[in-house]
């Protein structure tokens, strides 16, 4: 397994080390100390490791020409190719952005141009690893050749400082048209200004998970030494009599290199380079950066950009007592990459006007399950300006997105989940610049109105949906078109969808839709076969009767086998993407989608078998690994004890996970991050309390820390959970009772007027499972009603066994994406199939 996978990194920064240091009282300490942004940027996790604001459009870091180079640097021993301003974090696409790289120089062979390596693909250079250095806000390394390089950034605006050794040769810093994908179009251009040196231009590109294309634009700028000369590149060749370039795509060794240089005068030590982007011109790209970084000083823009961030995760702190640095650097590391993405393009989109707008929801798949409800709580306002966003965004192109990247449209993975996001925002009070009529209109698009292209938008097959209740196998649909499989994991997916949809009606007092999406909301029952069995490969029976199943328009089963796609299928040959020949489950396995009800856990209870069984068959599902942490669909069913009243069994669930899968280092996450997905995952864990994303719900469980305060910048109000009993070895993982406010607290759950009204949370641990939170007046909201619960059955005196990690044989290679005429990849939850490609396992 990929989690066990011991890393071979050396030391990363030194940053870490202030807090043992400081004598200081536990009780005050800066939240930046334990935040390291390498975290999870090697082995497939695809982070973003550089220098951003939070929500920042200009994302400055080194490249490397590693073959998972997603986030742009992923220190696995490739070499650096430059340093480029724009990027995404987590995704598992193709590389994302990686625009108009700078590459330095000390020296071209005997002083001339040309005696400098020009093309990407032979100046990629090695690096020491024990030169990285990574905190908020800032990033540096020293290439091999010397050069010491670091950058800070501003909103649209990079700041990079090179130090040259002290030579006598004049040092050159180059200027790429390319990006991390190598998918520029044609007529990309650079203008070089003779006197300045100032640089301009732009180029069309690709997204790298979705259809169009979207033109970037650049400014650079040069301060701190005398010029010598400046021009262009094209290909390997460089002349400082041209100084204009608009260079075609070409048809082969695609793309050409090209772009600008700038030499600095002989014996140069220390150059400042600024690169301003905008999405509108090139012009917007000088004024950002001239506005943004006026004088060139480093200190203070990186000063402004770590107080940005210590705002941002200040009002969450805990109680140090006996806990590691490991575990808080896990913790504030994970609440930090929640704010990498979305991007904040406010004022950059070239399509629309608006007042907000944010891009890079990448994807809403992945993003609406814990990281935007995590921000709802950490960050409302921004929350509010992302949903006032994604609304806009409808109203212009006529659907919400499902996943959105460098102002395309995505591709959609399942249901229309921007539906849950917005459903979640709402129901948790999320309103300041939103119009919810407008939100309704839009979920309500979603449900009713089928897109011509729903591989980007909106949903597939509604015309079977409203007739039929379900996605039929081999539907018959000739009103809108997308790859015609998922239907499982698409049933699911718009069932908890109208779910959503019907939770807004409710507030909005539209009684009918209410009723309407409550029913179509059920549709999951459509396809769950009671007399399905399920075998592993090797024909043992696992002993469990009734998984979904697959059904054709005529209303006869079709079958999958029910571990076809999970953890534990090792054929391959099985096909789990969005690929054409793929099944119809995404990204996983019939055994995971079964627990995918979040809305009506008391009904599945029952349809699987009542509590005991239900219990038993999630214990089955993660100890036998077929469910696989390191993508999103796993989230919930670590916590989904809760509803079958055994409380204590999610919270032993969340310390077997954590930190074995998610541990703070480069190597340490298992699965791509998704833009922060992993990140709030493991926040909201080691908090305890986890969302039923889509619901006002919160299932508690005891945190990793003796104490947790949240305070609310809606409300300026503190919300704390404290913990008696607390041991940090964590023996003493069981609530035995609480109060909320003094008064006795039995429910196993909370709403979120916990963070808006600040109120507090006590809990007493034990080393043994107890009554608490048991009983059916104790279980989260359910559609349907609970039955066949009797406690004193379902807690014996037996106590749970303690979980031990079995390691699985890694799995050979299965496909999740293979069709070569498609450029963009796809969220690679399952990085380790994708890792054993790379040769990384
Ligand atoms: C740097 O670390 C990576 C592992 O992350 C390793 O592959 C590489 O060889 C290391 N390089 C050096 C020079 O130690
Ligand atoms: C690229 O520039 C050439 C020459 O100016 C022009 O003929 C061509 O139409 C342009 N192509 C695109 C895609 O803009
Ligand atoms: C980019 O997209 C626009 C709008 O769809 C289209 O007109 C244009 O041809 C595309 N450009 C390239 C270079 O693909
Ligand atoms: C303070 O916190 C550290 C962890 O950062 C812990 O090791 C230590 O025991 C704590 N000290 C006190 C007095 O609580
Ligand atoms: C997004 O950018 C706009 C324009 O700079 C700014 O007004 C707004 O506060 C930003 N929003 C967030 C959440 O950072
Ligand atoms: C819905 O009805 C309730 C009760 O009549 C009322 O308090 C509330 O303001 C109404 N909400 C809306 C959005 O109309
Ligand atoms: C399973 O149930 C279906 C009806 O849902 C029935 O048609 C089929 O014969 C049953 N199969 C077995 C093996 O009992
Ligand atoms: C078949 O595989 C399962 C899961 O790996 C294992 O538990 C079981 O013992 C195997 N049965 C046989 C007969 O090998
Ligand atoms: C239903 O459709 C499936 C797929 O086309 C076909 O295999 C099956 O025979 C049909 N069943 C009936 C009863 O028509
Ligand atoms: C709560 O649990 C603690 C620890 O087991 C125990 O000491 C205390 O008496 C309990 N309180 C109530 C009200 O049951």
């Amino acid at each position: 397994m990929i989690a066990f996978r011991i890393s071979l990194l050396v030391a990363l920064s030194n940053s870490l080390s202030a807090a043992q240091t400081e004598p200081d009282a536990n009780s005050t300490y800066d939240v930046l100390t334990y935040v390291d942004p390498l975290i999870g940027s090697s082995n497939g996790g695809n982070v973003f490791a550089g220098a951003t604001l939070p929500y920042g459009m200009a994302k400055a870091v080194a490249d490397t020409n590693s073959g998972s180079n997603q986030g742009g640097f992923t220190p696995d021993g490739s070499q650096i190719t430059g340093f480029s301003t724009m990027h995404d974090s987590g995704t598992g696409g193709s590389p994302s952005l990686g625009n108009f790289a700078f590459f330095p120089y000390a020296s071209c062979a005997e002083d001339q141009v040309d005696g400098c390596v020009f093309p990407k693909k032979s100046r990629a250079v090695s690096y020491d690893n024990s030169t990285v250095k990574a905190t908020p806000g800032y990033f540096g390394v020293t290439l091999n050749s010397g050069i010491v390089v670091d950058m800070t950034v501003a909103q649209h605006t990079s700041l990079f400082r090179f130090k040259f050794p002290a030579s006598k040769q004049s040092p050159l810093i180059l200027l790429d048209l390319t990006d991390l994908s190598d998918s520029r179009q044609d007529n990309g251009s650079i203008s070089v200004n003779a006197q300045t040196g100032q640089m301009t231009g732009g180029a069309v590109f690709l997204p790298s998970f979705g259809s169009g294309n979207y033109t970037l634009y650049f400014c650079a700028d040069f301060s701190g030494a005398t010029v010598k000369d400046n021009g262009i590149f094209s290909n390997s060749r460089a002349s400082a009599d041209v100084k204009n370039l608009k260079i075609s795509r070409s048809i082969n060794g695609y793309p050409l290199p090209g772009g600008g240089f700038i030499r600095f005068a002989p014996g140069t030590t220390e150059v400042m380079a600024r690169m301003g982007v905008s999405f509108i011109n090139s012009q917007q790209a000088c004024s950002n950066a001239a506005k943004e970084v006026p004088n060139y000083d480093f200190q203070g823009l990186q000063t402004t950009a770590v107080t940005a961030w210590r705002n941002k995760i200040s009002p969450i702190t805990v109680s140090r007592t006996g806990i590691s640095d490991s575990t808080l650097r896990n913790f504030y590391s994970g609440i930090y990459r929640t704010m990498v993405n979305p991007q904040n393009y406010t004022n950059e989109n070239p399509v629309w006007k608006s007042e907000s707008y944010f891009d890079s929801f990448y994807c809403m798949w992945d993003l609406w399950r814990s990281q935007l409800p995590f921000l709802t709580i950490l960050d409302p306002s921004s929350v509010a300006q992302m949903i006032a966003s994604l609304i806009d965004t409808q109203k212009h192109l006529g659907w919400l997105p499902d996943c959105r990247m460098s102002l395309c449209k995505g591709f959609t993975q399942g249901g229309s989940n921007a539906d849950n996001a917005l459903a979640d925002a709402y129901i948790k009070g999320i309103s300041t610049g939103i119009n919810w009529n407008d939100g309704y209109a839009a979920v309500i698009k979603d449900a009713e109105v089928e897109p011509y292209d729903w591989s980007v938008e909106g949903r597939g097959g509604l015309d079977s949906w409203k007739s039929l209740g379900y996605i039929p196998v081999q539907d018959f649909d000739y009103k809108g078109f997308g790859t015609m499989t998922r239907s499982l994991s698409r049933t699911l997916e718009y069932s908890y969808n109208d779910f959503a949809i019907s939770q807004i009606a409710a507030g909005l007092n539209k009684t009918n839709d209410v009723q309407k999406y409550q029913t179509r909301s059920s549709n999951w029952k459509h396809l769950f076969k009671a007399n399905q069995t399920s075998s592993f490969a090797n024909g043992t029976n696992t002993g469990y009767t009734g998984f979904f199943q697959p059904k054709y328009l005529n209303q006869t089963w079709g079958s999958q086998d029910p571990l076809y796609c999970s953890n534990i299928d090792t054929n391959p040959n099985s096909v789990c993407s969005l690929q054409n020949t793929a099944g119809e489950t995404f990204e996983s396995s019939i055994w995971e989608y079964s627990f995918f009800v979040p809305h009506d856990q008391a009904t599945l209870i029952t349809t699987l078998g009542g509590p005991a069984a239900f219990v038993n068959r999630l214990n089955f599902l993660h100890d036998q690994q077929i469910t696989y942490i390191g993508n999103e669909p796993a989230f919930l069913t670590v916590f989904q004890y809760h509803y079958a009243g055994r409380p204590a069994l999610s919270t032993q669930r969340a310390h077997y996970y954590i930190p074995a899968y998610f541990q703070p280092t480069e190597s340490g996450l298992p699965g791509n991050d998704d833009s922060g997905a992993m990140g709030s995952f493991v926040a909201f864990s080691m908090m305890g309390l986890f969302p039923n994303p889509g619901q006002n719900v919160y299932l508690i469980s005891a945190p990793f820390f003796e104490s947790v305060s949240i305070k609310s910048p809606l409300t300026g109000k503190t919300a704390t959970i404290r913990n008696t009993g607390f041991d940090p070895t964590y023996k003493n993982i069981f609530i035995q009772n609480a109060t909320l406010n003094g008064e006795p607290y039995t429910k196993n759950w909370i709403d979120h007027s916990f963070f808006t009204e600040g109120k507090e949370l006590v809990l007493h641990l034990g080393a043994k499972e107890s009554a608490w939170g048991t009983h059916v007046a104790d279980l989260p909201p359910s559609l349907g009603k609970y039955t066949g619960f009797d406690n004193a059955a379902l807690l014996s005196s037996d106590q749970p066994p303690e979980l031990v990690h079995k390691a699985v044989p890694a799995r050979p290679g299965m496909t999740l994406w293979q069709e070569p005429d498609f450029v963009a990849g796809i969220d690679m939850g399952h990085m380790h199939a994708m890792g054993s490609a790379l040769g990384a396992v």
